[in-house]
């Protein structure tokens, strides 16, 4: 005879050591529970956590109250007991110093509570562009069970019979207001009109970007990452994560299962081929990390070579995330990639990948999506530059780059920080031409701290007025997915940590080459060897700092390792 293995504890009977006694342990926790009013029945249910990350700062995740009713709905169905907590939210906009800085103590809220509180399956509501990132990071290292629910795209609005978006279109109508062409009651009426409605930047930045990503990792539920914010949709999408959390709570499979290297190819594949956020490459990095794997930069610039940009959506194209969704979302343009998709990556729905990919539906061909054959672009997005002034990898969007200046050799005009560059840059005796090129460096993950967006250094006005709407730009920054322009990134080793970015002087030829994939400062080496004997760290990084700003300035990793924190 034979007898079945016991089943592990579920809901509230897991993790039971806290007091030495488990049987004391249980009953504290159901006499606390019971204050709450839960039944008997309720708490004997395998419970499926939900992360609030609603708050008054973050219009990203507005819906976020709406979406949390509808997953417990999904859960309950399922015979499952939903428990909501809260989490740390991230706004673009009002996070200082900058959102980057958060992020990891986000994925670290995010991790320490999932493990800290009795559950079997997880929920993790994101949307705004560190959000979801966060939260990936947090389910790689917790590993239970977990769903990405993505809270979707804003709405379009429109000015002058023209559709805008956040923040492509904030950029552009900024640009031209400071070269005079937009006064200062019009711009006024802009910035009524380019955030219409609650939801992530509605074009292809750094929220849409990890949408689709979470999609592609297998994280989340097919073409959810899409739908607007505002329809009713994204109700019935957080039901059915729901339902689905409550079967995973039986068995998986876990993120373990799902973040593999197969799942970190596919959404290489999809970060070129939507043209997506250089932030994309980050976050992919800092997840990987937590699963042991690291995102090749060189590889990642081969699958650029064969992946073509097939969505056409700004800053790349010209459409927005609801057409994109209207179009198929993911499991259409999965369809499209199939011949570069490892077919056979699991996901948290159940079907594999491939099989997501052929049952994408009946949509038109071409438009917003495009098929593979009448692509945007030919290769993809984003490559990877090396030489003497990146030698750890910088990364250029040249999908969204001026083609004229992809191969560009030009004098430097340095910015020591980002503080120099905003009291510099419009100076009228600044000496600086169309042919410059101009370098932001301290700006990096310890440099600044924070990795601020400031990789997309304004035109100076005095150029901008005369009609230049692009340069040559290098920073240790990033920048945000929804800007456009010739401007490489990331560069590592940073400045502040010592990298050659910060041996760069006023009048250097620095060499771009895109097509050759590679960054040069044509100095010789006995001069880059005299200045790298007198260069000095910036101020900051010799004092002492306490609290979480001390933690992240010793702890964070550079671009190309994700910016996560070393101990992570
Ligand atoms: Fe939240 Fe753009 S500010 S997605
Ligand atoms: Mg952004």
């Amino acid at each position: 005879m034979t007898t079945d293995p016991p089943k592990p504890p579920t809901g509230l009977r897991r993790n039971l050591a806290s007091y030495g006694d488990p049987g004391f342990s249980l009953f504290l926790r159901m006499a606390f529970i019971k204050a709450a009013g839960f039944s008997d029945d309720a708490l004997d249910r395998p419970i499926v956590g939900i992360t609030d990350t609603f708050s008054d700062y973050n219009p990203c995740h507005g819906n976020v109250p709406a979406l949390i009713e509808a997953v417990k709905r999904g859960v309950m169905l399922a015979g499952g007991l939903p428990m909501a907590f809260p989490t740390i939210s991230i706004h673009e906009s009002f996070s200082n110093p900058t959102s980057m800085f958060l992020r990891n103590l986000m994925a670290m809220d995010t991790e320490e509570m999932i493990r800290a509180q009795p559950m079997d399956a997880v929920v993790l509501i994101g949307g705004c562009d560190k959000t979801v990132p966060a939260q990936l990071m947090a389910a790689a290292s917790a590993d239970v069970p977990a769903i990405q629910l993505i809270t979707g795209p804003m709405l379009v609005g429109y000015h002058r019979g023209e559709m805008l978006g956040a923040c492509t279109d904030c950029r552009r109508l900024w640009g031209q207001h400071r070269a005079g062409a937009i006064d200062e009651d019009e711009i006024e009426v802009v910035s009524g009109r380019l955030a219409p409605t609650i939801g992530t930047c509605m074009v292809m930045g750094t929220a849409s970007t990890m949408a689709c990503l979470a999609e592609a990792l297998g994280m989340a539920l097919p073409g959810t990452g899409s739908i607007p914010a505002t329809h009713a949709d994204p109700i019935r999408a957080a039901e059915a994560s729901g339902r689905r959390a409550v079967a995973l709570a039986a068995g998986g499979p876990r993120p373990s299962d799902l973040l593999t290297k197969a799942a970190f190819h596919n959404a290489q594949v999809v970060l070129q081929a939507i043209g997506g956020s250089t932030n994309g490459l980050v976050h992919l990095a800092a997840i990987a990390r937590r699963r042991g794997l690291r995102i090749d930069l060189d590889a990642f610039d081969r699958i650029g070579r064969e992946v073509p940009v097939l969505l056409d959506l700004k800053p790349t194209g010209a459409n927005y995330m609801e057409h994109f969704h209207w179009a198929g979302g993911m499991p259409r343009l999965l369809g499209e990639l199939r011949d570069h998709l490892v077919l056979d990556a699991p996901t948290v729905a159940g079907p594999t990948i491939g099989e997501i990919a052929t049952g994408a539906g009946d949509f038109p061909e071409g438009g917003v999506i495009r098929t593979r054959d009448k692509p945007l672009r030919q290769g993809g997005g984003m490559a990877v530059l090396r030489g003497n002034l990146a030698p750890h990898g910088a990364v250029i969007k040249h999908a969204a780059a001026s083609p004229a200046l992809l191969t560009h050799a030009g004098p430097a005009l340095v910015f020591d920080s980002v503080e120099d560059l905003v009291t510099r840059i419009d100076d009228p005796d600044l000496p600086v031409t169309a042919d410059s090129v101009l370098v932001l460096r301290n700006a990096g993950p310890k440099g600044a701290p924070g990795m601020p967006e400031a990789g997309y250094l304004p035109i100076p006005k005095r150029l901008a007025r005369a009609g230049v709407t692009d340069m040559v730009r290098i920073s240790d920054a990033r920048m945000s997915g929804t800007a456009f322009g010739t401007i490489v990134l990331h560069v590592a080793p940073e400045s502040a940590v010592g990298g050659p970015l910060g041996l760069v002087r006023d009048g250097d030829t620095i060499r771009l080459d895109v097509p050759g994939r590679r960054i040069e400062l044509l100095v010789d080496e006995d001069e880059l060897e005299r200045r790298r004997a007198e260069w000095r760290p910036p101020h900051h990084l010799g004092e002492p700092s306490r609290g979480y700003r001390g933690l992240y300035l010793r702890s964070v990793l550079q671009a190309d390792e994700g910016c996560d924190f070393d101990f992570c």
